[in-house]
């Protein structure tokens, strides 16, 4: 049995566990319709952090894009595999019990078939198994989102192609709020005045013999090479949104005092440690699940490989914050590094400095 299951996920299917379109979600039919526009992380899909109104079917379409990426300032480039272009992709919002009705486009252009599993969803390999599509098709599935708190989606096509195309971009997150919107541990409504999307992401790129980074024409014939640099378990960048740098300079994420801001993280193939220099984990849902009263005050978390997680904070002086991943190596060394630039006044009592450096005498 044990061997047919593995047969089944490698060749992307499961005997008899694929359940008839009729049967689908029939408690959906005669739903309000609201279509999710998709936008490129770090921004998030407009959304009311607070449900108006009973359950909904929120129309989501994901197309599948094979691309060249840049991910460091040397110009080394990826054959990116991508959910929408950017790596992660997407975050897709709904609230709890919402439908989603996902269509997922793999266009003509493509040399891959792609396909998702979306960690938020019950069944069929989390609708991996039946979402297959060849370049040139497209699939629409429709799930409930039962479970709240924040979700890894990603591409699992079978066998070694599972972490490969998640290792080339194709992941992404998705958050299903409370429909009364996030508490503290004692019910207290938490609001979040800006939401930011982190995708961290390691990659593995071979070198040549000259000991420089090798640039492929196709994600096919970078495939080899890629694997067996994969198995080191040894990433030569771990970046966050897709590139070293692609959140910090003219890029970097903003805020004001006095602002709450809500990161949300996520990181499909590794595990990770997100810190803010400077300031706090006010309010930490480190796994993700807005069910559990959330940690507070942390000044380091941990976001398991595989899942995404979330933390809240209230700026409260201005300037310029590093959110990092505090494996110093991977944030400085290989690139998983943001910079949020906060306005606003400085407060003395919090933080000042009593004499400015100079000799010791
Ligand atoms: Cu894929």
């Amino acid at each position: 049995m044990k061997q047919a299951i593995y047969a089944a996920l490698v060749v992307g299917m499961v005997i008899g566990a694929a359940p008839a379109l009729a049967d689908i979600a029939s408690k959906a039919v005669g739903l309000k319709r609201v279509k999710q526009a998709m936008v490129a992380p770090p921004r998030v899909p407009e959304h009311s952090q607070i449900a108006k109104g009973g359950p909904v079917i929120v129309e989501v379409q994901l197309v599948t894009h094979e691309r060249e990426l840049v991910i460091d300032s040397l110009g080394t480039s990826i054959q990116a595999l991508t959910f929408e272009g950017s790596v992660p992709g997407p975050l897709i919002v709904v609230h709890q019990n919402d439908y989603v009705e996902l269509t997922l486009v793999n266009p003509k252009e493509s040399i891959m078939s792609h396909n998702i599993d979306l960690h938020a969803v019950t069944g069929a390999l989390g609708g991996g198994d039946l979402t297959l599509v060849h370049p040139g098709q497209k699939v629409t599935i429709r799930f409930k989102a039962t479970k709240v708190g924040v979700f890894v989606y990603h591409c699992a096509p079978g066998g070694p192609m599972i972490p490969y195309h998640v290792v080339q971009g194709m992941n992404g997150a998705i958050m299903v709020l409370p429909r009364d919107g996030l508490k503290d541990g004692d019910g207290k409504p938490l609001v979040y005045d800006r939401a930011y999307y982190i995708g961290e992401q390691d990659f593995y790129v071979p070198r040549g013999a000259d000991g420089k980074y090798k640039k492929f024409n196709s994600p096919a014939a970078a495939m080899p090479e890629t694997l067996e640099v994969m198995k080191t378990n040894e990433p030569s960048h771990v970046v966050f949104n897709g590139a070293v740098g692609a959140l910090t300079g003219e890029n970097s994420l903003t805020a004001k005092v006095g602002e709450s801001v809500l990161f949300i993280h996520s990181q499909a193939n590794r595990d990770t440690r997100p810190h803010l220099i400077g300031g706090h984990g006010d309010y930490v849902w480190p796994s993700g699940s807005f069910n559990d009263a959330p940690k507070t005050n942390l000044e380091t978390w941990f976001i398991a490989g595989g899942s995404a997680g979330a933390a809240l904070y209230t700026f409260q002086q201005p300037g310029l914050y590093v959110y990092l991943n505090h494996n110093l190596i991977d944030a400085l060394l290989k690139g998983a590094a943001a910079h949020v630039k906060v306005e606003g006044e400085w407060n003395n009592n919090l933080l000042e400095l009593v004499e400015k450096a100079g000799p010791i005498e």
